[in-house]
């Protein structure tokens, strides 16, 4: 059941195949309600969603207030209007069973059990150990890590910003996320442009908010990808007074002048030149990641072989000499990826060395197909 402000009175069924119109007067009063957040109808995928609902008596009045009157049955969805607009909740448990009503004796429940396997499942299992090459990022990110699981030691000396920079597909968001994960931090990743508002001051409060979400769950890791999107020159960001803000707001979050404990902003950029002075200057540690060596890249080609659900039989060690310049991206998702989707569309038994040299070629001449049309 959908109720929102407009149509309070003109209850939507959003279970399509059983499209049943109840009578308000049917329902039975509501028991039990038990509600789960899932999450916004449409946002972005990588987003972290985590709420925290930190008074379980209040939010019982605040979703009864809200959705008094409402008629649910197992698995419909509520949505939220008030605090976190369209934020939907869908109902895990109905007593009486069927529809029923929610009214002022309706007890509410928040699903919490579920919320921590959601959040478990969606967090990926990346460790650092997975990223390959690196060593001296790694090592640095060492003290990112002791400062998000003991913050309280560092005081004024905490890590506050650490910029990642280097080619695209060399390993920077999924090193920031290993490093959120060492630790069992929150990563909370947002793409630069994406905090600028429709309106004049929206930039601000998402900042804000972001950084005030971050604390309240802290640890976390703070990733802001494609930074110089919005933290270019001073001259571009004239031209757009709400970048402009974002930017100052993002200044004063990232000097650390709310207490941020426990929060690492992590941002990356894939050429550090273009940024503001003043953003760049904020980061205690620039930390590059190059392309990686031939050695890397055997390593790189060897470990995404293992994963392959078509087994791999080549010579590697040779085959790395002609992939200079990849990047991990390249060697997994252009050559690897093309070579197991012709090994199977051949219906071979093994990727071979025939099918990298192929995929190889494609690339070369720069007709490797964008992912979508790999199994045309
Ligand atoms: N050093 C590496 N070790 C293992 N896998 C890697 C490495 N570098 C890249 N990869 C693979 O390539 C994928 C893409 O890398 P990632 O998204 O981290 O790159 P990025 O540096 O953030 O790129 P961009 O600048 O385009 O955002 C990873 O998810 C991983 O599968
Ligand atoms: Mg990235």
């Amino acid at each position: 059941m959908i109720q929102t402000y407009l149509d309070r009175w003109v209850p939507i069924k959003t279970k399509l195949s059983k499209r049943v119109v109840i009578d308000k007067d049917d329902a039975r009063p509501a028991r039990l309600i038990r509600l789960r957040p899932v999450g916004f109808p449409i946002r972005e995928m990588h987003r972290n969603y985590n709420i925290n609902i930190e008074n379980i008596e209040l939010f019982e009045l605040y979703a009864k207030e809200q959705w008094m009157g409402s008629i649910v049955s197992l698995a419909d969805y509520l949505f939220d209007q008030r605090v976190i607009p369209d934020f939907a909740y869908q109902v895990t448990k109905a007593l009486p069973t069927g529809a029923v009503k929610i009214d002022e004796n309706t007890i509410i429940e928040i699903d919490t059990t579920d919320l921590k396997q959601d959040s478990e499942s969606k967090r990926t299992k990346i460790k650092l150990a997975d990223v390959i090459g690196h060593s001296q990022v790694k090592k640095k990110c060492r003290i990112v890590m002791r400062y998000l699981e003991e913050p309280e030691q560092f005081g004024d000396w905490a890590p506050r910003n650490v910029l990642f920079y280097g080619a695209p597909g060399t390993g920077k968001t999924m090193t920031a996320r290993a490093l959120a994960n060492e630790v069992e931090a929150d990563f909370m990743m947002v793409r630069a442009t994406d905090l600028v508002g429709e309106f004049v001051g929206d930039g601000s409060k998402r900042i804000h908010e972001l950084y005030s979400t971050a604390a309240d769950n802290a640890p976390t890791i703070i990733f802001i990808d494609e930074l110089d999107a919005i933290a270019l020159d001073r001259s571009f960001q004239s031209v757009r007074g709400d970048v402009s803000e974002v930017v100052n707001a993002l200044l004063s979050e990232m000097d650390g002048l709310r207490e941020n404990v426990g929060v690492v902003t992590i941002a990356a950029t894939n050429n550090p030149m273009l940024l503001d002075k003043a953003i760049r200057s904020r980061f205690e540690e620039e930390l590059n990641f190059k392309v990686p060596t031939d050695g890397e890249r055997l390593k790189i080609l060897q470990s995404y072989a293992l994963t392959l659900p078509v087994p791999l039989e080549a010579d590697l060690a040779g085959f790395v000499k002609r992939i200079k310049g990849f990047s991990g991206r390249d060697i997994k998702e252009k050559l690897l990826k093309a070579a197991l989707y012709k090994a199977m569309l051949e219906d071979s038994k093994t990727v071979t060395q025939r099918h990298l040299e192929e995929s190889l070629k494609e690339i070369d001449l720069g007709i490797s197909k964008p992912p979508g049309e790999m199994f045309s």
